[in-house]
């Protein structure tokens, strides 16, 4: 019998996927880099064109189906059932660095209670390894729990602490002297700059990532739903995740700029420059525990969903039971994440001069997901009838989403999918 989440669990799981690194470190610092406010405007048109559409379609294939992403394509259309398998190899691609970076979250938040931490010196150690091994068996523990027993559990305990700890650092931020000038850099649009079209496939791609879209993650939740009303829970989703995104930016810029530092230092902020900062705060390693623990808890919910795509294509195409097929999923990813793991350490670890994790990092997240997307959605709306996609996406609803997003799903979003992935290759 397959598993059911109950209505609050299945939000929340996916709330907790999507919220993860790309909100609370990647989200501010492209705002910062691309015109402030502006680019704040550019992604909600983007969520609600792009990410909003190519939700409900995720899930409601989830739903129809019953199946993990390759079981649901091959129900589709046999052909596609390869296009299933490209997006397990993706999402577990994905996983891969991911859990590395969630392992030094990890690090930080238990190391800061002590002392100041230095990249470079932690880097140097084998702690970065241990604590990605750790992760991934926490990870693994609760995947192999089960969906409603592990996974719904879980989420509905670490969901509402981390929205606490968002409150008590947006507090801690915005109350420090000169907080004033980093939210004004953070929302002063830069109008002018929406006419980049940069800036468009920019707010796209990061949709694209922090709405945990195009690698059938969405698929395989929604396979696992009962009756459900799809157009209302994505509607939740997308803007619980929005709303932590921006609050992040309320976290990061007030604190870069009461420290009167570069807001530009891009992905090094997390783990070079802020650690610094802290430690000149009142009650620093305090907030900088928290700082981490929030990183940890959202990065913990995001790399659970991507071994469940793994796990339950192992259950429905391969017959294992959970056991085993997380067992492989752990065999699978310690290995192909131990190059990521030594990338910064001592090993050293470099790839066309850029270091192991950057590269799988460019490699997956920027070139391979915006694919994987584009080919999983056009194959899906070039194989299932509209109708039968329609209505089960308006099966739970009152407010039914009219015929237009069929287009919208079939041509528009392909076609801005393979412009980002021109952009990225070129
Ligand atoms: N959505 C997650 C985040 O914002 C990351 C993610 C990307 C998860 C792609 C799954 C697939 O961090």
């Amino acid at each position: 019998m397959r598993e059911h989440w109950s209505k609050l669990g299945f939000i929340l799981a996916s709330i907790g996927s999507a919220i993860g690194l790309g909100n609370i470190w990647r989200f501010p610092y492209i705002v910062g880099e691309n015109g402030g406010g502006a680019f704040l405007i550019a992604y909600i048109v983007a969520i609600i064109i792009f990410g909003f559409p190519l939700m409900i379609m995720e899930f409601s294939i989830g739903e129809k189906f019953k199946g993990s992403v390759v079981t649901s394509l091959k129900k589709i259309h046999p052909k596609i059932k390869y296009l299933g398998f490209f997006a397990v190899f993706v999402c577990l691609g994905i996983l891969s660095y991911y859990l590395v970076i969630a392992g030094w979250t990890l690090a930080y938040s238990v190391f800061s209670i002590f002392t100041q931490i230095d990249f470079t010196d932690f880097t140097n150690t084998l702690y970065p390894l241990a604590m990605f091994f750790i992760t991934l068996l926490i990870i693994t523990f609760i995947v192999r729990t089960g969906i409603k027993k592990g996974i719904e559990r879980v989420c509905n305990v670490l969901l509402p602490t981390l929205f606490i700890l968002v409150i008590l650092l947006v507090i801690k931020a915005v109350t420090l002297p000169n907080a004033i000038e980093g939210i004004r850099f953070y929302l002063t649009p830069d109008i002018s700059s929406l006419v980049n079209p940069r800036i468009w496939l920019m707010a796209i791609a990061q949709a694209l990532f922090s709405l945990s879209l195009g690698t059938g993650i969405l698929i395989t939740y929604g396979s696992y739903l009962k009756k459900t009303n799809i157009p209302k829970s994505s509607l939740i989703v997308i803007i619980s995740d929005t709303l932590i995104a921006v609050l992040a930016g309320f976290i990061i810029f007030p604190i870069v700029f009461s420290f009167g530092i570069n807001p530009a230092t891009g992905p090094q902020l997390a783990f070079v420059t802020l650690p610094k900062i802290f430690s000149f705060m009142a009650f620093g390693h305090f907030f900088e525990t928290i700082f981490f623990l929030l990183l940890f808890i959202g990065a913990l919910t995001s790399a659970i969903s991507m071994m469940e795509v793994g796990t339950t294509t192992l259950i429905d195409e391969f017959k294992l039971n959970r056991k085993k097929a997380t067992l492989i999923i752990l065999g699978i990813i310690f290995i192909a994440g131990l190059p990521s793991a030594l990338s910064y350490s001592s090993f050293n670890f470099t790839v066309f001069g850029k270091t192991f994790l950057d590269m799988m990092d460019h490699l997956f997240g920027d070139i391979l997901l915006p694919i994987c997307a584009l080919i999983m959605t056009t194959g899906i709306m070039w194989f299932i009838k509209p109708k039968a996609l329609l209505e089960e996406i308006n099966k739970g609803s009152k407010i039914k989403i009219p015929y237009f997003i069929i287009p919208v799903l079939k041509y528009l979003i392909p076609v801005l999918l393979l412009v980002i992935v021109l952009m990225e290759l070129f």
